[in-house]
């Protein structure tokens, strides 16, 4: 008899991402026949603990695709270029966490629990996990929208350094480190730039006003994708999105402060009666402010300070955090294979 359950593959496995995929396979029982793990030659032959036992990395570029049923893709967007066409033509889905296929129209881009259903349509049998911060946003406006039909955004990020990967804990950290042996030049100047190659300002006790690096009209990448993912995400393509991506100094949980429009007056009770009916999401009320250190680790999002409009009366006010590593990509990425199982 065969083994009707799937075979699930996770490339990058050892980098921040695929590392809490594994975890979160493992935590959900997720209904594996068997896991294989995959990172660069760098990491291969090392030995993962998982819920599947011991599992040893396989080199991607030397990687047999055959037999594997659905593969969680968080290596970075040329990986993905490169090797999830020819994992799909190998009989798998690919559920891609990078931003390589996400604006593809033959490629669904899925926020579990906002818009399941676009799951179904995936002719390229990948299907794209959105960016860390949309998703978080997402999971606070998705329901809005549904409610009353979002017709203006305003969103400025406040986005922890686990975005950018491993590489971006440890550069915070190293900053940190060396930053604050002279904490009285950090607050009259004269401190020493340690010089990292990952932002472009120190991110050390400090804040960097651009997240991702300038494309169009001055704008980021980071900031792009909040444009165009949250119009394909919601189906909405004539919504007015104005995005501000920041780094900031945290290691985990990417907030969101967020003001939004609709087709009519919503008023804040009403807001939080729907965000309150809202699987993921969990509103904290004003004296319970919810921060990156209360996200990281939780599953849900966090929702607080939710507001009316001042100026232009009718519209919504709001912070929503929620852990990148988790709901921003990897929970994502599983709850989409939970999808794909139904
Ligand atoms: P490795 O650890 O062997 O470099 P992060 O975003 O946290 O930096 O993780 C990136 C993930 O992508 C890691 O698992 C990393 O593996 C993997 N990766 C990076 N470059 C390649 C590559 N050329 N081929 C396969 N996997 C790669």
């Amino acid at each position: 008899m065969t083994d009707a359950r799937p075979t699930v593959a996770v490339v990058g496995a050892t980098g921040a991402v695929g590392r809490t995929m594994v975890e979160i396979l493992g935590e959900r029982s997720f209904p594996a026949s068997g896991l294989r793990l995959m990172a660069s030659h760098r990491s291969a032959g090392s030995v993962v603990d998982t819920a599947w036992g011991p599992i040893e990395v396989e080199d991607l570029a030397q990687a047999d695709p055959a037999g594997i049923d659905i593969a969680l893709f968080s290596a970075g967007g040329d990986r993905s270029r490169r090797y999830a066409p020819a994992f799909a033509d190998a009989g798998a889905t690919v559920i891609d966490n990078s931003s390589a296929f996400r604006m593809d129209p033959d490629v669904p881009l899925v926020v579990a629990g906002v818009n399941d259903a676009a799951i179904a349509d995936a002719p390229r049998g990948i299907v794209a996990n959105p960016n860390c911060t949309t998703m978080a946003l997402l999971m606070a406006t998705g329901p809005l929208h549904e409610l009353a039909g979002l017709r203006r955004l305003v969103a400025s990020s406040y986005q922890a350094v686990s975005g950018s990967g491993q590489a971006g804990i440890e550069v915070l950290s190293q900053e940190v480190a060396m930053l604050s042996a002279d904490r009285e030049a950090l607050v009259r100047g004269g401190w020493k730039d340690p010089g990292n190659a990952l932002y472009q300002r120190p991110i050390g006790f400090n804040v960097v006003p651009l997240a991702g690096s300038i494309t169009d009209a001055g704008y980021t990448d980071e900031e792009w994708k909040l444009v165009n993912e949250t119009r394909k995400i919601l189906g909405a393509p004539d919504v007015a999105v104005e995005p501000t991506c920041v780094r900031v100094p945290t290691m985990a949980g990417h907030g969101i402060a967020a003001t939004m429009w609709f087709d009519r007056p919503v008023s804040r009770a009403e807001a939080i009666e729907v965000l309150e009916g809202s699987p993921g999401v969990e509103i904290w009320d004003d004296d319970r402010v919810p921060t990156p250190l209360d996200s990281a680790g939780r599953d849900d999002v966090l929702v607080g300070r939710v507001r009316g409009t001042l100026g232009e009366p009718g519209g919504i006010s709001l912070w929503v955090v929620g852990d990148n590593l988790r709901k921003g990509a990897a929970l994502n990425a599983v709850q989409l294979a939970e999808l794909l199982l139904r």
